[in-house]
């Protein structure tokens, strides 16, 4: 095998395999693997190179003083207040999708879709960041906005790789995202940042049912038109 094979094999395990964990393991990453990690991730192209992105990464007692006050919101039943708000307007194609991966999550977890205490509680597990022992937050300067936040969307995709070429696994949140005020309270980040999405990264716990599900893709034809 060609050494270029190789790596082309290696990058697409890298890929292939990798999943939103959702339970980790407690064990810290250093402090400098997480700068390693990020300045990798930081390869990715941005729009004429602005790397727009501001990342702040919580870990130890700062990262659960957070969560503790997210779950206390959660808990309360407030609605979400994101800062990019959430899409509305998906055709029913790709809301089919939505509901296949519902009904197939909570399939593997042992779920009944009914059971609306069960999957809230799944649900509630978002604002501990699954166990995580690092969580990132990530900004894009206040009044920037679809370009950049697809330049962070490249950031991420590079991230999720990167993370997993050093052993350790990932979730994109959403939900960490749901009350910025929460987050500005405890990165210090002032309004001069738009918060965008959370994401946490450990070592993932293989005896977690969650992390043992393999979520389904739409075939190239559904998605690609080659003329
Ligand atoms: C921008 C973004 C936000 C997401 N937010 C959440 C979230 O808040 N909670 C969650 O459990 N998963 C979240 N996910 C994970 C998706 O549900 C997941 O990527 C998708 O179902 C495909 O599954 P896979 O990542 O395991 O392949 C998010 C993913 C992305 C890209």
């Amino acid at each position: 095998m060609t050494q270029t094979m190789a790596s082309t094999k290696s990058l697409e395990s890298l890929i292939e395999e990798r999943y939103s964990c959702r339970g980790f393991l407690p064990d810290g990453i250093d402090r400098t693997e997480i700068e390693k990690m990020i300045e990798l991730a930081e390869r990715a192209p941005s729009w004429k190179n602005a790397q727009s992105y501001k990342i702040v990464a919580l870990t130890g007692e700062k990262k659960e003083a957070l969560c503790r006050d997210l779950i206390e919101r959660a808990r309360s039943g407030a609605e979400p207040a994101a800062e990019i708000p959430y899409e509305t307007g998906y055709p029913s194609s790709i809301r089919r999708r939505m509901m296949d991966l519902a009904v197939a999550f909570f399939a593997q977890l042992g779920i009944d879709r009914k059971d609306k205490e069960a999957r809230e509680k799944q649900t509630l597990r978002n604002f501990n960041g699954f166990g995580a022992p690092v969580m990132l937050f990530a900004f894009i300067p206040a009044g920037l906005r679809e370009w950049t936040i697809l330049d962070l969307g490249v950031f991420f995709g590079h991230l999720t790789l990167v993370v997993r070429s050093h052993g350790y696994e990932s979730i994109l949140q959403a939900a960490l995202a749901a009350w910025p005020d929460i987050v500005r309270k405890h990165t210090g980040v002032g309004a001069e940042y738009t918060l965008v999405v959370g994401m946490s990264i450990g070592k993932a716990d293989p005896s977690e049912p969650a992390n043992h599900f393999k979520s389904q893709r739409a075939p190239a034809s559904e998605i690609l038109q080659i003329l």
